[in-house]
């Protein structure tokens, strides 16, 4: 989720790509590169931090008018000068800079080291500039070598490699965004559209498998060795709407995004009945665990209820959540057997690092679950796993979340299995229900003009109570959360069976009730309160799947069958419920009142 820009015309590129570095910043990267094409060398101008930081170890102007660069955010090695792209090979004459996640680099860095390549970084990206110069000297021309390169990769990946002096930028795509604006003997390559739009209005989009050659000319684009023509639209939005992709809001855009993070989530983590987390948790310590402490604000909270009911039913661990403002390490057990997860997007979020810091000072092994590399909360913790679910804007988190329980997800996966006490066949169950989420969550996304429907059918309602049991209580805590803070409405979450318990007093024809009823969430049991609320003239809308409580539904969304998972397919209909309501009153969805996105006081 990192940012790409290219230029290759008859104009100096370098202040040309650090504008469109620039543009692409909005995102919030921790590194950046240029690299140049003029000599025999390509030219490398990288640092750690923003753009700006770039741009004071950049000279005024060059001769070079082909370059290539990136603005990173980390999914491999921590921000530093080095590991910022692009990257070269040893002869330093081909440059690289990759957006997305190659799964098989730690195979192909072994080989090459052995063939004498020397590596530069702790990065996957730098890989392929020697994969390059490996078949470059087996005799290949530039474009074939690159060609051969990329065919070996496996994972997610869009690049842009420059060669020498050159005149082309050579791009491959595989599930990262690529495109191409076309100017006047000019030709702009971006990640998105908003790297080079005040210069391109004309834009090709690549698609999954093309490689293409790039000149100020324009473009060649093969798929499968096959020349292919791709369609030239005309963008016409504004640069405001290009940021967020031609979404009003980000949230919206970002919620839209889920399948996509989902996929770098599990990207080269799954296998068949086993993951590969990449975490040191010897084998003898997971055996050992009593308990794993879970501790979060906010939404991150409510994906360690989530992951809580998942570790403790398939890794057989006993597993507490804490709102992490509320933690104290209660002493009393063995803290070298207490496993605690900080669980938080930002990584910055005070009390989580502070309630890391107490379980640590008492001797437990602490990992952090976050989507920041290098975050206060990471350098904290003794191992981190990393969400990768590229920036959030968005105030309100919804992309992170169902990342933040699928990597969970994989992680009651990974103890299972180590105890001993999840079958390879349970454990390839679950994986493959996780597995499908991406394709399940789209589902629910192209359904967002029927949910639009139902919001503003709603929208107007006294307060809204959302409801669901087990792997459905997270979701419906989440969903109020989510209405509520962007909304501004009244919105409150219960385990189903609570309703009775005292809330039904508040329920009356003037509040909807949002039901969790799905595989994971007991359908059949909170039914129950659904008659309830519906016997008392609420309104009842239905998240559900294989047409659970249809008698009793107002508005129904469907979930598809996907087991445990299928709660967070609920998840992305109140996303995209609270998105509605609020964008319908005309609240300022992306900087909700008086909430920050990152939470650095106690
Ligand atoms: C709600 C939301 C907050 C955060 C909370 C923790 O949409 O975004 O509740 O989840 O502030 O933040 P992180 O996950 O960064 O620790």
């Amino acid at each position: 989720m990192c940012g790409i820009v290219g230029y290759a015309g008859h104009r100096d590129a370098l202040p040309l790509l650090a504008g469109g570095l620039s543009n692409l910043e909005y995102r919030g990267y921790d590194s950046a590169g240029i690299a140049l094409c003029a000599g025999d060398d390509v030219t490398v101008y990288k640092t750690v931090g923003e753009v700006d930081a770039l741009r004071e170890t950049l000279p005024e102007s060059s001769e070079a008018t082909v370059g290539i660069g990136h603005t990173r955010w980390s999914t491999h090695g921590k921000p530093t000068d080095g590991n910022a792209h692009p990257h070269t090979d040893c002869t330093g004459e081909i440059a690289v800079v990759h957006n997305g996640i190659i799964d098989n680099y730690d195979a192909l860095k072994a080989e090459l080291e052995a063939e004498g390549h020397t590596f530069a970084s702790q990065t996957d990206t730098e890989v392929v500039p020697h994969l390059v110069e490996a078949e470059r000297a087996a005799g290949k021309g530039v474009k074939a070598a690159f060609e051969s390169a990329v065919a070996r990769l496996e994972g997610s990946f869009a690049l842009a490699m420059v060669a020498g002096d050159g005149e082309e930028i050579y791009l491959a795509r595989r599930d990262s965004p690529l495109c191409v604006g076309h100017g006047d003997g000019e030709t702009f390559v971006g990640s998105d559209v908003t790297a080079f739009l005040e210069h391109a209005r004309e834009v090709t989009y690549l698609e999954n498998g093309d490689i293409a050659v790039v000149t100020p000319d324009g473009i060649t684009v093969e798929h499968d060795g096959t020349p292919v023509e791709r369609p030239v639209e005309r963008i016409e939005w504004e640069a405001d709407a290009a940021e967020k992709g031609g979404y009003e809001h980000y949230m919206i855009k970002e919620i839209h995004e889920q399948p996509h993070a989902l996929r770098q989530a599990l990207s080269g983590r799954v296998g068949h009945g086993s993951v590969d987390l990449d975490v040191d948790l010897p084998e003898e310590y997971v055996r050992s665990l009593e308990e794993i402490q879970v501790v979060a604000c906010g939404t991150s909270h409510h994906a360690g209820l989530y992951a809580a009911r998942l570790l403790e039913s398939h890794a057989d661990v006993r597993t507490t959540v804490h709102v992490a403002s509320e933690y104290g390490f209660t002493g009393g057990r063995d803290p070298s057997r207490t496993l605690v997860v900080a669980v938080t997007q930002s990584g910055e979020t005070a009390e989580t690092l502070g309630a890391l810091r107490d379980a640590a000072r008492v001797g437990a092994r602490t990992l952090a679950v976050t989507n920041v590399v290098g975050s206060s909360v990471a350098r904290a913790a003794d191992e981190s796993l990393y969400i990768r679910a590229g920036p959030e804007i968005g105030v309100a988190a919804t992309k992170t979340f169902v990342s933040q329980v699928a990597t969970l997800a994989l992680l009651a996966v990974h103890v299972g299995r180590e105890r001993g006490v999840l079958s390879a066949a349970a454990a390839s169950e679950l994986l493959g229900d996780v597995r499908g989420l991406p394709g399940a969550v789209q589902r629910a996304l192209d359904a967002d003009q029927q949910v639009r429907d139902v919001a503003e059918a709603y929208a107007d309602s006294e307060a809204f109570f959302f409801i669901g049991r087990y792997l459905g209580h997270p979701v419906a805590l989440e969903g109020a959360l989510k209405l509520k803070e962007i909304s501004y409405d009244h919105a409150e979450g219960f385990p189903a069976g609570e309703l009775k318990h005292g809330p039904l007093a508040l329920v009356t024809e003037e509040t909807p009730v949002i039901a969790v009823l799905t595989e994971g969430a007991r359908p059949d049991e909170t039914l129950n309160s659904v008659k309830e609320a519906e016997s008392r003239g609420a309104p009842v809308i239905g998240c559900h799947s294989d047409g659970h409580g249809e008698k009793f539904i107002d508005a129904a969304f469907e979930v598809p069958a996907l087991g445990e998972m299928e709660p967070l397919v609920a998840n992305v209909y109140m996303q995209l419920f609270a998105y509605h309501v609020a964008n319908r009153k005309g609240r300022a969805i992306d900087k909700p009142r008086n909430l920050a996105k990152s939470v650095t006081v106690e």
